[in-house]
């Protein structure tokens, strides 16, 4: 099924951004920090992550719980996005302390080049009309050899498809948000696509792992 990208990069609508930061992505957010202990055990004392797309800081705070010894910038280029996460850090302020929210877009000169221990990114790389963008920045903002972690939906063989993830995921979701996971499936990438991606940004060290019925995920360690 050919690729249809999503209606609007940036999630700016309030009520878009508000329906969103209510869903309840535990599945796939606990997923995404069960994948990142695999890939990095240790406590990353003194680390400095970066989460790429942040939205309202779900993963954010589940990471900053899991590591006690990071610190995490989070940048999301949709201001109502992070006002939400601004909201949600506000009721845990001992992990707020450790986050610096960032309202930036990607591509973007403004970030510290090579910085990064660790740099995370989860169901960004679809709103991209240009997902080069996204592997040029993990390539910029990490330390060489850093772990990356990179999770995404993948793009269904077929609208019918489509609509079996709607019903089994968001049946009873308001029709913004089923709007959006709809928009969001058609406008994923294939595995394949992804690793044609990576070989054209030379991150083919990455491996690209089908990691749920709708989930693919990036990971690996960049070159060093
Ligand atoms: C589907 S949400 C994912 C939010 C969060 N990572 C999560 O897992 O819940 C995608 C986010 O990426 C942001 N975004 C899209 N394109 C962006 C870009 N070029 N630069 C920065 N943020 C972007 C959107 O505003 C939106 O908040």
């Amino acid at each position: 099924m050919k690729r249809r990208p999503e209606p609007e990069e940036l999630m700016e609508g309030e009520a878009q951004a508000r329906a969103y930061a209510q869903a309840d992505f535990t599945a796939s957010n606990t997923l995404f920090i069960e994948l990142l202990r695999r890939l990095v055990p240790g406590p990353l004392i003194g680390a400095r992550v970066l989460d790429l797309g942040c939205g309202p800081a779900d993963i954010v705070i589940r990471f900053l719980e899991a590591y006690p010894g990071a610190t995490c910038d989070a940048l999301d280029g949709s201001r109502p996005m992070l006002e939400l996460a601004r909201n949600a850090l506000a009721a845990c302020p001992e992990l707020a302390a450790r986050v610096r929210l960032l309202h930036d877009v990607i591509p973007s000169d403004r970030l510290a080049r090579g910085h990064y221990d660790l740099v995370l990114s989860n169901s960004l790389l679809h709103h991209l009309p240009d997902p080069a963008v996204l592997w040029q920045t993990l390539r910029e903002t990490a330390k060489p050899g850093a772990p990356v972690l990179v999770m995404d939906l993948m793009r269904p063989a077929s609208p019918g498809w489509v609509e079996a993830l709607v019903e089994a995921y968001a049946a009873t979701e308001p029709e913004i948000l089923r709007t959006d996971f709809r928009n969001s499936l058609y406008a994923a990438f294939e595995p394949a696509e992804v690793s044609a991606q990576l070989a054209a940004a030379g991150l083919d060290c990455l491996e690209v792992a089908v990691v749920s019925d709708r989930h693919l995920a990036v990971m690996g360690f960049l070159p060093a």
